[in-house]
């Protein structure tokens, strides 16, 4: 069972905190494990949900450590360390299709002492070589795109996915203006070519669609329907924008790319001529001279490793002034030959590495701290600074995570603290200007009491954070009513975080029962209520009586339990209250419920407040029935199923609703738990790996229909 979030990112800083301690024998195998956890999640965080946890300097501690530890005790490394791939992209939005070559990752470096490294690695690997040329080009900070070429026609365009396969975005690709669809690329004899390149948003087109959401968002205020967030950042509205279902919304965001390598080349033969262009150079000036954008006016050669570090320094200075977010430089051995030679690791290319620019930076005074009541009682300390701009977005308030990560790195009051924004987004203290420290500061004092309640707080053993225990915590009320409201939960639509606060200070509503009795009368007494806004209020109240079952569950906040649990939870009672009989052992043996949860859920449906409520909840009118799964057919009960290559009778999703409908499971991955492979048109890791295993049975659309026919 997957740990919270809240807790992975605990679980991380601690991981960060302890960066030096020492690996022996007995904890190797422990530390390797977090480590690669810890940097799954944060994978996930950055590609899938583009909301970054820490700064991209913190994420390469965490793997140069497991890189360390896989060192210096080889038998832990196995394919599925976060070392031996590339992080996963793929979502299930879109068809997945196979690369012509892997799409790599690319190792970075921060400072000479690194470069000088890959450049021994370099001529290590080359012991013949005349000369070595390395050229110098900015590393884009968007999302990867490759794209195929067949006589001359865009035919494809794909995400880096997980490296062998990715998303299927041809249709959103053929929208940016900078990719061209028709390219003359026979008058070299290259019949098929895949390019990669880096999809971006310029800064200025950031700007502009900005400046429309937040027109956009003062109709909609007036509306009382909730706002739309600003976008945060260039690199994760490309991400995002490349991703869309419709390609005209893709359209309307004015993407743009920038081609930096040649993939594979074949010619009319089917042969593969790859290294027509001899150099890297000569490729991204064919590419220029082709109509496609390319780094060609904005790069350099070097033969000393010395001048490529002076140069990338050079542009670091100058990166403000890049119509686009570059976040460091790439070198490339220029020979293609040469670079064939060095090859590749399953993770990146040895030929080339990143030259990451240094974090953009804040400096700015810490004035107090504020100590944060979270749901579940954990209190959070936050930073308030004198406010500060930081990658075009005012700075005020920071969160210190827990008492640790204060002391660890002695923050003090009135200390001139070091701001970054972790991933570009949120934003990070990472030190203090010891330098500035004059009589004035005063140490951090963590509260022995809850600053809603005061009742005393308690630290768990193996915890870092300090709880309030007391359940009828006032700011733990709060934060629950806020979360029963939410867009994940019980999805009352125009009830947000600030209205709930405002209600709450206006005694319009007190617990989630109060929520269904409102006074309308008095909330039509408060500023910006109109007729509109309080009649859709009153209508999402009463259309959230007849939620799905999940829904309830997981507004009731019980610990651990997200919208997986809820949903197969709704499915195992005829009436919520039932739960009450149920035994820890019984909850353990549901599928993916652990013995934590399993102890939560116990724990939640023995307590009689919460047993009450569930009853007050039911004679409001409120769902607390069973969601029934009326399935098509008992066909396929006790077997598993997964789909790969591109599916041309029915999409993923309904693909998989069919297996639900029809009794059996979908599984993520193939294993020996796997027993149906439903492979597609070019089907590629997944296929070649389920060869391997026996009993496996590998089958095409067709025979999956017959079987549920
Ligand atoms: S070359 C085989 N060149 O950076 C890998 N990558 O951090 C070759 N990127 O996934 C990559 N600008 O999406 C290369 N000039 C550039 C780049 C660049 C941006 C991206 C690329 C890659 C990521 C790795």
């Amino acid at each position: 069972m997957q740990n919270s979030e809240q807790e992975q990112i605990q679980q991380i800083h601690s991981l960060l905190q302890n960066i030096n301690q020492t690996i022996n024998e007995s904890n190797s195998q422990i530390v390797h494990q977090q480590l690669s956890n810890a940097i799954q999640f944060l994978d996930q965080k950055y590609y899938v949900d583009a909301a970054p946890i820490v700064t991209d300097y913190q994420y390469d501690l965490l793997f140069k450590q497991l890189k360390q530890i896989e060192a210096q005790f080889p038998n832990l490394v196995h394919s599925n360390s976060p070392t031996q791939k590339v992080a996963n992209d793929i979502s299930s939005t879109f068809q997945t299709v196979q690369h012509l070559v892997p799409m790599l990752s690319l190792e970075n470096s921060y400072n000479l002492e690194d470069l000088m490294e890959f450049d021994r690695r370099v001529h290590d690997a080359l012991p013949n070589a005349f000369a070595i040329d390395y050229i110098v080009e900015p590393k884009f900070d968007g999302s990867s795109i490759a794209l195929v070429y067949e006589n001359d026609q865009l035919v494809r365009a794909a995400t880096r996915g997980n490296g062998t396969e990715g998303d299927d975005i041809t249709e959103n690709a053929k929208t940016i203006k900078s990719i061209p669809k028709q390219v003359k690329f026979s008058q070299y004899g290259i019949t098929k070519i895949e390019l990669r390149g880096e999809v971006l948003l310029e800064l200025k087109t950031l700007e502009k669609l900005n400046q429309e959401r937040t027109l956009l968002n003062e109709s909609l205020r007036e509306q009382g329907k909730k706002e739309l967030e600003l976008y945060k950042n260039a690199r994760n509205t490309a991400a995002g924008s490349l991703r869309l279902k419709n390609p005209q919304e893709v359209a309307e965001r004015n993407l743009d790319a920038f081609m930096y390598q040649i993939g594979k080349i074949e010619n009319q033969q089917g042969e593969d001529i790859t290294q027509l262009f001899k150099t890297h150079e000569k490729s991204l000036a064919t590419l220029q001279e082709l109509g496609f954008k390319t780094a060609t006016n904005h790069l350099k050669v070097f033969s000393n490793i010395q001048a490529v570090e002076t140069f990338c320094k050079e542009w670091e200075a100058k990166r403000d002034s890049f119509p686009f977010d570059i976040d460091g430089m790439v070198i490339k051995v220029n020979d293609l030959q040469q670079q064939h030679l060095i090859g590749r690791t399953s993770h990146h290319p040895k030929w080339a590495i990143a030259f990451k620019f240094k974090a953009k930076q804040a400096i700015s005074k810490l004035l107090k701290v504020d100590y944060q009541v979270g749901r579940t009682g954990a209190v959070t300390p936050v930073a308030k600074i004198n406010p500060v701009q930081l990658m075009g977005v005012e700075i005020s308030s920071i969160s210190l995570h827990n008492e640790e990560f204060i002391s660890s790195k002695d923050i003090q009051l009135n200390d001139m603290v070091i701001v970054e924004r972790a991933g570009d987004v949120i934003p990070y203290i990472v030190g203090v200007d010891y330098s500035q420290r004059n009589n004035t500061q005063i140490p951090i004092v963590f509260p022995t009491h809850c600053p809603s309640c005061n009742d005393i707080l308690i630290k768990p053993i193996e915890e870092s954070v300090w709880r309030c225990q007391n359940v009828a915590c006032p700011a733990q009320q709060e934060e629950h009513l806020i979360h029963f409201v939410s867009k994940g939960a019980m999805n009352i639509d125009g009830m947000g975080e600030e209205i709930i606060r405002k209600f709450l200070q206006e005694n319009i509503i007190t617990d989630i029962i109060s929520i269904y009795n409102i006074d309308f009368n008095k909330v039509a007494l408060l500023d910006g209520w109109k007729e509109k806004s309080l009649n859709n209020l009153q209508q999402s109240i009463e259309q959230s009586k007849q939620n799905e079952l999940w829904r309830l569950i997981v507004g009731l906040g019980i610990r651990h339990v997200g919208t997986a649990t809820a949903k197969m939870l709704a499915t195992q009672v005829e009436s919520l209250t039932l739960f009450k009989n149920w035994t820890i052992e019984q909850f353990t043996e549901l599928q993916d419920v652990g013995p934590k949860v399993a102890e939560g859920l116990h724990a939640f449906f023995q307590d009689e407040h919460n047993l009450n409520l569930i009853l007050k909840l039911k004679d409001i009118g409120i769902n607390i029935n069973k969601t029934e799964i009326i399935l098509d057919s008992n066909k396929l009960n006790g077997k598993s199923f997964l789909f790969t290559g591109s599916l041309s009778q029915f999409s993923r999703d309904e693909a998989k609703n069919l297996v639900e409908q029809n009794g059996g499971k979908n599984i993520s991955a193939v294993s020996s738990k796997l027993d149906y492979l439903v492979a597609g048109e070019k089907a590629g890791s997944k296929l070649k790996k389920a060869e391997k295993i026996a009993t496996i049975k590998v089958i095409t659309e067709q025979d999956f229909l017959d079987m549920i026919k």
